[in-house]
Order: C-alpha cells, then sequence, then structure tokens
C-alpha cells in the first residue's frame, strides 16, 4: 500500500499533528510509501511530491513535527473546477496517483479542502478508480459542519483567551479612559472570536463586549455602548471578529478601505476592523484608543498549543487512515463528543459532502440578547478544547521545529 498526504487553507498550530498522525498510523498498517504533496493539491499537480519515510525516521522527529506550527508540506488555496470544466486537471491527477501506485489520499483542510476530497472521490467513482479519499478536518474557525469542533480551534481559543487575561491586566493600569480593540480571525463563524470569554474567571473580569458576525454590527450602537460602559469603567478591552458586518453585509473592515482582496474561493482578505474601530472611537469619542490584530499569531502559536488539541489532532490523522483501510472514501474523520464534564469525545466519520463548502457559526442561542457576549452553553462547549499544556521542545531557549528544506 501507497498513501499520500496533503495539508491545504490556512494553518493551525497543530496541522502537522495531524500529518504525524496520518503518517504513524499508514506505517503501523504497512504502507511501503507516505508520500506528501508539496502545497497541497497544487503541488500534486505538478508532480511536487516528497517521500515521509526518509523525512520522519526517528522518533525526535515526529515528536518535532508534532510541536512545529503551520504546515510542515505547504499549504495552498487552490479551487478545483468542476469535471465538466476542466477534465484534464482530474486526469492529471489521477494519472500522478497511478504513477506513484498511491491506494489512499488523506487531505487536511477545512470546508474549501473538503471540496477537493469530495470532487476527487466523485471523480474516483465516475472512471471506476479504487483510491480512496479521505478527508482529515481542521481550522482554527471552527466552522466545520458534522464535526463537534475542529482540531486547531482548542489552540487558537486558548491563544485568544489567555492573550485577552494578558491584555487585560495590561490596560488596567492606569486612570486614564482608553480602549483597546482586539481583532480575532474566523471569517464568517465568530467561533474563535467566542473565545475571548473563556478569560473571564477569579484573576480576571474578562473582555468588556464581544462582537461576532453572526449579529449585525451596527456603528452607532458601538458608540453608544462603548460610552455607556465608559461611565462605569476607565479601560475597556472589546474582542471583534475580523469578520463582524454592518446590517447591509458589509465587512465593518471594508468601511475602512473597500478593495479587499479575493481569494480563488471568492473570500475577502479581512483586516483592519480594530484599526478602523480604534480610530473611529478616538476621533468620536475623544479617548485614546489602541488596535491590536492577533492576525496569523493566534494560529502559529504552538507554545501554547492545547495539549487536548494536540492530542485529537492526532487522533483523528489515525482516524482518516482506519476509514481508508476499512475501504471508506468520500468521507472524512470527525469529532462526536459525548460528555462535557468529564470530556468525552471520539473520532467518527461523516460523508464528504455534508462537509465540504458548508459554514457552521455560532448559534445565536449561545450569544447573549445585546449581541455583546457569550451564554454559559458557550463556555461549557469551548472549555475541555483549551485544556492541557504541551511544552515545545526547546534549544538555546528557543522552541524547535522540524523544516522542510
Ligand atoms: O481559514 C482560516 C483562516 O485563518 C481565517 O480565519 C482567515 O480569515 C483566513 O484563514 C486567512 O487566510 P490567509 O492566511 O490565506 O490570508
Amino acid at each position: 500500500m501507497n498513501v499520500v498526504v496533503g495539508q491545504s487553507g490556512g494553518p493551525t498550530s497543530v496541522i502537522n499533528a495531524s500529518l504525524a498522525g496520518v503518517y504513524a498510523a499508514a506505517v503501523a498498517a504497512g504502507a511501503e510509501k507516505v508520500y506528501g504533496m508539496r502545497n497541497g493539491i497544487s503541488g500534486l499537480l505538478k508532480e511536487r511530491l516528497v517521500v515521509l519515510n526518509d523525512l520522519l525516521k526517528s522518533e525526535r522527529e515526529i515528536e518535532l513535527l508534532k510541536h512545529t506550527p503551520a504546515c510542515y508540506l505547504g499549504s495552498c488555496r487552490y479551487k478545483l473546477k468542476s469535471v465538466e470544466k476542466c477534465e484534464e486537471e482530474y486526469e492529471k491527477i489521477f494519472s500522478v496517483l497511478e504513477k506513484y501506485s498511491i491506494d489512499c489520499f488523506f487531505y487536511i483542510g477545512g470546508n474549501d479542502s473538503m471540496d477537493t476530497v469530495a470532487k476527487l472521490s466523485a471523480y474516483a467513482a465516475k472512471i471506476g478508480s479504487g483510491i480512496r479519499f479521505v478527508g482529515v478536518p481542521k481550522t482554527i474557525d471552527n466552522d466545520l459542519t458534522e464535526t463537534d469542533h475542529t482540531p486547531g480551534y482548542g489552540s487558537a481559543a486558548k491563544f485568544v483567551a489567555t492573550t485577552i487575561k494578558e491584555l487585560v491586566r495590561d490596560c488596567s493600569i492606569y486612570e486614564a479612559e482608553a480602549l483597546t480593540v482586539v481583532e480575532i480571525m474566523g471569517r464568517n463563524a465568530g467561533w474563535l472570536t467566542a473565545a475571548a470569554a473563556l478569560a473571564k474567571g477569579e484573576d480576571c473580569e474578562g473582555a468588556d463586549m464581544i462582537f461576532l458576525p453572526e449579529v449585525p454590527f451596527s456603528m452607532d450602537g458601538f458608540v453608544e455602548k462603548v460610552a455607556t460602559l465608559l461611565k462605569r469603567k476607565k479601560a475597556l478591552v472589546v474582542a471583534v471578529s475580523e469578520g463582524v458586518k454592518l446590517a447591509d453585509g458589509r465587512y465593518v473592515c471594508e468601511l475602512a478601505s473597500a478593495d479587499q482582496k479575493e481569494d480563488v474561493f471568492g473570500h475577502k482578505q479581512l483586516t483592519g476592523t480594530a484599526l478602523f474601530l480604534a480610530n473611529e472611537m478616538a476621533h468620536r469619542l475623544s479617548i485614546k484608543t489602541r488596535a491590536i490584530e492577533l492576525s496569523t499569531l493566534q494560529r502559529c502559536a504552538a507554545h501554547l498549543s492545547s495539549a487536548t488539541d494536540v492530542e485529537e489532532a492526532y487522533e483523528v490523522g489515525m482516524g482518516a487512515v482506519k476509514a481508508a483501510l476499512a475501504g471508506r472514501t468520500g468521507v472524512a474523520a470527525i469529532f462526536t463528543r459525548t460528555s462535557n464534564v468529564p470530556y468525552r469525545c471520539g473520532v467518527s466519520i461523516a460523508e464528504i459532502d455534508k462537509i465540504a463548502n458548508m459554514e457552521k457559526t455560532v448559534p445565536l442561542s449561545w450569544i447573549h440578547e445585546d449581541g455583546t457576549g457569550l451564554t454559559e452553553e458557550y463556555i461549557k462547549y469551548a472549555m475541555p478544547l483549551i485544556q492541557g499544556e504541551m511544552s515545545p521542545i526547546y534549544e538555546n531557549g528557543l522552541p524547535c521545529h522540524l523544516v522542510l528544506k
């Protein structure tokens, strides 16, 4: 048996743990060669493959891989056209897979990447190919359907909550009025921004307001809420999703700059929301403001990974291999939770068509009625996902990474 594995879309700090899981399970199942696609499907199209058996020879390398953020194999945002529009692309992919005698294809990615698994498994059925195609979920956005949560979310959520806790301390030192706006990733789903709610506890008052894309954002409402809060409290910390939208559907960041670039999936690059809001508030309320865009820091902070997340990311990679060995194709490995306390969650399988291109948003019933905070239900859901610490392997005072040259 030979297998090929690729990584696609935005990275997480544990996506390489899933790669390690796929690799370990494939080797344990007797795979002769485990190939890695450089830069996902776009690399496969150019036959850019590496032999992971030659690269991951020792236990230390596999451990390092699990602690290395971003995509070891490189990533891509590449949308396969439909078979009707571009059958040559499919023919090319299958000719490469046949050349390397590939039996199973694993793709670690989010909802857009699952579209690739869906299209390739459908094409395999059309041409009578026996190659199995299985998706391995990942995304800090936590917006995949069918699965309880996605690998990568717990670690990013831990980083967000930790950062909010630290910022709240820093922002409360002066007596002067001030507003700090923290921008968090997540496009159209507010799961990661919601993690700001986890910061609240006995030693932290938490974020003063949290705004998710699930609830339409009003500029005037925001000014009013900040002004009202400032009457009670001097320094405010507010978390906003990069994807907060006005009632007319425009992203708030488009108010600052209307020429947001789009990727091949038609997603606008979202950035600048915090800066825009901080500048507006400085101007309208004459207060000191600061904008903090967590940007890519929140998805590569492997030094603050959740141990639960790292372990689950590894397991879901193994689960995908198990599914392929059982003859499944056109599916993805997913998480099914059976209990919050104690936290119990296992790997199961879902049809890829129910995941590809779909988006799961935060239930409105988990958001406070005024749209500025999260309910206890969310806290119960998210808290188990950020549990456990996993210290990086350090050398010369810095974390070590495994790098593919
Ligand atoms: O898909 C995950 C994600 O991290 C989103 O939260 C974010 O909007 C997007 O990727 C950014 O993508 P890129 O790094 O390709 O600009």
